[in-house]
């Protein structure tokens, strides 16, 4: 499914369950979930279990891939990638460096935020936008998928800026026919020596899940 929604320069891998049978972990991930509960540490097993796939679908042979700065994932040299994990779907997806400056992926089951939730993550023009799209029984959870939307702007940022974003730090638009647009409300990160103020990603949603995907090329 995500991979409908990447260019065709990125890698995806992805896994509606968890399955322990030949999927291991390097060491130094290992250590990474050490207290972790066993929900949490079969998630991180799964996705990277997807990114090794992926990153296997660009020619690199399995590598450790560690929780970096704040929680970031290390990629192998050259290589640009990005990992999400919800109830029911992990997935993973990886670029060369080369060809692409950065990508973000997330994934968030396709249900309403908890009350009080938008009034935290959303400015007053995307709440405005979301009673707009309306909440129409066939449509998507808005609420949700702006959120996601935001997850996925502050993953493909963070390996350029290298910072924290709050939730105010971005102004997202979203479109009703998958595709979104999002304008850094701070100073943007940089790909390839160019400031980027906008970038725009693609939304999907299917079977109880909302994805979303920027792909900085
Ligand atoms: C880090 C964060 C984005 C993770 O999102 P999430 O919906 O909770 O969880 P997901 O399963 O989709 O993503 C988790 C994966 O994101 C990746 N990730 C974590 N921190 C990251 C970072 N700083 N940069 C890029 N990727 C990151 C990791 O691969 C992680 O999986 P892992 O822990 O198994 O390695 C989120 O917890 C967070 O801190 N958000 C606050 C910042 C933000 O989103 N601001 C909005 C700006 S508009």
């Amino acid at each position: 499914m995500i991979e409908e929604i990447l260019p065709r320069e990125v890698a995806s891998a992805e896994a509606f369950e968890d399955d322990d049978r030949g999927n291991h972990l390097f060491n130094e991930e290992r250590a990474a979930v050490m207290g972790a509960v066993p929900a949490r540490r079969r998630e991180f097993t799964t996705v990277r279990h997807c990114a090794r796939a992926a990153l296997g679908d660009l020619g690199i042979p399995p590598f450790p891939l560690p929780p970096g700065t704040q929680r970031a994932p290390r990629w192998p040299a050259g290589v640009v990638g990005s990992m999400t994990h919800c109830a029911g779907y992990r997935a993973a997806a990886v670029a060369r460096a080369s060809r692409v400056h950065s990508v973000g992926i997330d994934a968030e089951r396709d249900e309403p935020l908890p009350e009080g939730v938008l009034e935290m993550i959303g400015l007053p023009e995307e709440r405005a936008m979301i009673d707009r799209l309306g909440a129409r029984r066939s449509a998507p959870a808005w609420d949700r998928l702006l959120f996601s939307c935001k997850e996925a702007v502050y993953k493909v940022s963070f390996p350029l800026a290298r910072r924290m974003l709050g939730f105010d730090a971005v102004r997202v638009d979203i479109a009703a026919g998958g595709r979104f647009g999002a304008r850094f409300l701070v100073p943007p990160p940089v790909a390839g020596g160019r400031a980027v103020p906008r970038v725009t990603g693609r939304w999907l949603r299917r079977d109880g899940l909302l994805l979303t995907a920027v792909a900085l090329c």
